[in-house]
């Protein structure tokens, strides 16, 4: 690992401003710094961009290791030109925990308790203000480094008010900012406060394009904005492309091999069903494991003969929901397989470890794939699969996923609430005629890589503009 410190404040012509950065570091026993590329879809879509254009990426440092590695200025890692804003712990856990992981997730994917949550209480607006400040932080940040009439890509809601602040502070700049969640419905925005909701979209039509990954989550945002009588910003859909070359080269390292060869023994002879997600409540793990317990239990033909292997991994650990959630998905596994196991046959296989390669392997192993999330900006995934499989393997795809609207005419549909709809849709992937798989799969293969991270890339480039004042 190379770490350059080269100071080029105010000379930047292109960055990049995320919370999360490409690059995790920790730090070994010996105490050295190591780094790893970070996990979720984000960075993986905007990676090959940002180097390819040689731009900034100005993120959060996430961890002592991340503020040691890059505490000092600009580095270059692994080929990105990083820097990172050091925010001071209880400010971060503020505006990432409450605002952003706990409020704005929630609102954009829809999935509000409304019994229960949300809850704006004193502590919560102390932590909306908090939001602001490290919006504002990052404004700043950019402001700074940017030279006269300089380019910045803003991405994801975390930093939804840069924007704003930073057409006050730097007007010669031009912006986009992508979402890659979903966005809500003018109904589900009702639930925040009015000033609170306003903030949010005009903070969001301060930059000179809002870019989505899907008409219905642009067309959402386009109806937010008018029914509270705000301006609709310049919007435009990307849907973001799977890197294809990356995601081959894992699928060729020995490392997959390896992963593959063990994967074989555990298998044999049976079919495979793979999922691979972050553990999150919007992914619905636990109606897909539902769905296959029914599959198990209305077809006795397919006990014994198939395999469920979900490689998921944990996230967001730090909020109660998401730790409930993994161990609710922990107890539901066990069970099934107290159902169903006999002495040579576990139905399902969890797996917990963030594994990339691992994961890669069970997606070029697959004979069906589940995606099925509740509500997804995107869902890459869907696309990463049908790149890298070797057996003509079927998706099952829910409409909830931004990737619907590319793939839904070769998936097989499964309603994300319906449990019963999905063993069907199970079902009828995993006893396919091997003919209709084939011409299934090549067609998702092409539809997968008819695009690529740089096209994408080039869509916000090319949208940014100077924001309406
Ligand atoms: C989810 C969302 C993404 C978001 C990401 C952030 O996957 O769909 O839009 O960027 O979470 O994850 P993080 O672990 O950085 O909070």
């Amino acid at each position: 690992m190379v770490l350059v410190a080269m100071p080029r404040s105010g000379e930047t012509q292109l960055a990049v401003v995320s919370n999360r950065g490409p690059v995790s570091f920790a730090f070994d026993p010996e105490g050295n710094l190591h780094a790893k590329r970070a996990s979720g879809g984000m960075v993986a879509v905007l990676g090959p961009g940002v180097i390819e254009h040689d731009a900034l990426w100005l993120s959060t440092a996430l961890s002592d290791a991340d503020r040691a590695a890059t505490g000092t200025g600009e580095v270059v890692v692994e080929g990105y030109r990083l820097r990172t804003l050091t925010i001071d712990p209880p400010l971060f856990r503020q505006y990432y925990d409450v605002i952003a992981n706990q409020t704005l997730w929630f609102l954009l994917h829809g999935m509000w308790d409304l019994p229960r949550r949300p809850r704006f209480d004193r502590y919560w607006w102390e932590a909306w203000r908090a939001f602001v400040t490290v919006n504002r932080l990052f404004a700043e940040a950019a402001a700074a480094e940017l030279a006269p009439g300089a380019t910045v890509l803003i991405n994801d809601y975390q930093l939804a008010l840069v924007g704003a602040e930073l057409r006050r502070l730097r007007p010669d700049v031009r912006s986009s900012i992508f979402i890659h969640t979903p966005f809500c419905h003018p109904s589900e925005l009702d639930v925040l406060p009015g000033e609170v909701a306003d903030t949010l979209l005009t903070g969001l039509g301060g930059t000179g394009a809002c870019g989505f990954h899907s008409h219905r989550w642009a067309a959402a945002f386009e109806a937010c904005c008018r029914e509270r009588r705000l301006a609709v910003p310049e919007v435009f859909v990307s849907p973001a492309a799977a890197d294809a070359a990356g995601v081959a080269e894992v699928a060729a390292s020995a490392g997959c091999q390896a992963e593959l060869r063990l994967l074989d023994e555990v298998i044999g002879d049976r079919r495979f069903i793979v999922r691979a997600d972050r553990i999150e409540l919007s992914k619905n793990l636990l109606r897909g494991f539902h769905a296959f317990d029914d599959l198990l239990a209305s077809q006795p033909e397919w006990r014994g003969r198939v395999i469920f292997g979900a490689f998921v991994y944990p996230s967001r650990e730090s909020l109660a929901d998401y730790l409930g959630y993994r161990q609710e998905l922990e107890a539901v596994v066990r069970a099934i397989n107290a159902k169903w196991a006999t002495k040579d046959w576990t139905p399902i296989l969890l797996d917990l470890a963030d594994n990339y390669p691992r994961s890669v392997a069970a997606l070029r192993r697959y004979d069906v794939l589940v995606v099925n999330p509740i509500r997804d900006g995107l869902n890459l995934v869907a696309k990463e699969g049908p790149l890298v499989n070797e057996r003509n393997g079927v998706l099952v795809l829910s409409p909830g996923a931004g990737a619907w609207d590319e793939l839904s005419c070769y998936a097989v549909e499964a309603h994300p609430f319906d449990v019963a709809g999905t063993a069907e849709a199970l079902a009828t992937a995993l006893s396919m005629p091997s003919d209709e798989r084939a011409t299934r799969a090549q067609s998702l293969k092409k539809m997968a890589s008819a695009r690529t991270p740089m096209d994408w890339f080039a869509d916000q480039l090319g949208r940014a503009r100077q924001p309406e004042s």
